[in-house]
């Protein structure tokens, strides 16, 4: 962890010359590429929160874990040494606010609509509400679509993921799902897959298309399944302080540039998923293949007894509540 950056920001935070007499400043840090939804998304909100607030806020984007990876980006924001972040929804757990993991679950959205049902309802609500005692403000949940497994072999039946070491991020049930398929997960920051690849720490991994073309991981996988096992979602989160601390007509404002920007980043995610997939087609050094369903049906089967498992971590009222948004 880079301590001497974190200190510094927390002890001017406490003593208040972190905002002087300036613009509002927020500090915005995420892990991927500045060309992806996310990326893109944190740029389309710089540019509204600077306008709406006519310039009494100013955002600086910091991509590509430039300033933080993921767990240290956590911490930073919960000392105010960043204002705003936007983690995936499986990094969450380590915090110990494991009903996040419910988005982890293989197979659980069979589209986009229940899945936005589920975040713009009660049960998103519901999620949000648990970041709070933890120092954090939830404001959005950005879309990056659904992931596919690849790795150097073809990942098509259960018997091709044996001892297979898949990277995971930080959560149980994506720990679980490996497991369940006869994987080896292997928990490792977004910044280190490319090169765990590349030397061979890992063998293969899990992303929607976007993270797995700017990562660049078609240099260095040469299977991807186009599987659509599991969800890839993001939390925007604030810090809670500083949200409060802000005067109303500012919160509201950038309440408003958040919304627009979410509508902007749902609509990008799939368009920038497609896009990428045609330049990983064009690259020609990874095998692409559409799982048939009968396939897919067999690996859902194989990684179903994950729901169960996790069910009562997660909250089984959350997991039902959204089974029946499912059916
Ligand atoms: C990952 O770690 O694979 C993703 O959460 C990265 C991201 O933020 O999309």
């Amino acid at each position: 962890m880079r301590l001497a950056p974190l200190l510094l920001a927390a002890l001017l935070a406490a003593t208040g010359l972190a905002h002087a007499d300036g613009p509002i400043l927020i500090k915005f840090s995420h892990v991927v590429a500045p060309d992806t939804p996310k990326g893109r998304a944190a740029e389309k909100f710089k540019e509204l929160a600077e306008k709406l607030t006519a310039g009494k806020v100013k955002v600086q984007v910091y991509p590509n874990s430039q300033l933080y990876k993921d767990r240290e980006e956590l911490e930073a924001l919960q000392i105010n040494a960043v204002q705003m972040l936007a983690p995936s929804l499986s990094k969450f757990g380590p915090l110990g606010l494991r009903q996040f993991e419910l988005f982890d679950l293989p197979y659980i959205f069979p589209s986009d609509k229940v899945l936005y049902r589920v975040m713009d309802g009660e049960i998103g609500q519901r999620l949000f509400k648990q970041l709070e005692p933890r120092g954090m403000v939830g404001l959005a949940y950005w879309d990056n679509g659904f992931k596919h497994f690849s790795a150097n072999k073809p990942l098509r039946k259960p018997d091709d993921f044996k001892g297979v070491k898949m990277r995971v991020q930080s959560s149980k049930v994506l720990e679980a799902q490996m497991r369940a398929l006869g994987a080896q997960p292997q928990v490792m920051a977004f910044s280190e897959v490319h090169s765990a690849l590349q030397q061979g720490v890992v063998d293969g991994t899990e992303n929607p298309e976007s993270n797995f073309y700017s990562q660049r991981m078609y240099e260095v996988q040469t299977h991807l399944t186009l599987s659509q096992h599991g969800y890839l979602g993001y939390a925007v989160v604030v810090n809670k302080r500083f949200w409060d601390g802000l005067p109303g007509e500012i919160r509201q404002q950038l309440g408003e540039a958040m919304r627009e920007t979410t509508v902007f980043e749902r609509q990008l995610a799939d368009q920038e998923n497609r896009k990428a997939l045609e330049a990983i087609r064009a690259a020609k050094t990874t095998e692409i293949y559409l799982l048939p369903t009968a396939d897919r049906e067999v690996l859902r089967k194989r990684m179903l007894p994950v729901h169960t498992q996790f069910m009562d971590v997660i909250g089984r009222d959350l997991v039902l509540g959204t089974y029946k948004i499912a059916r």
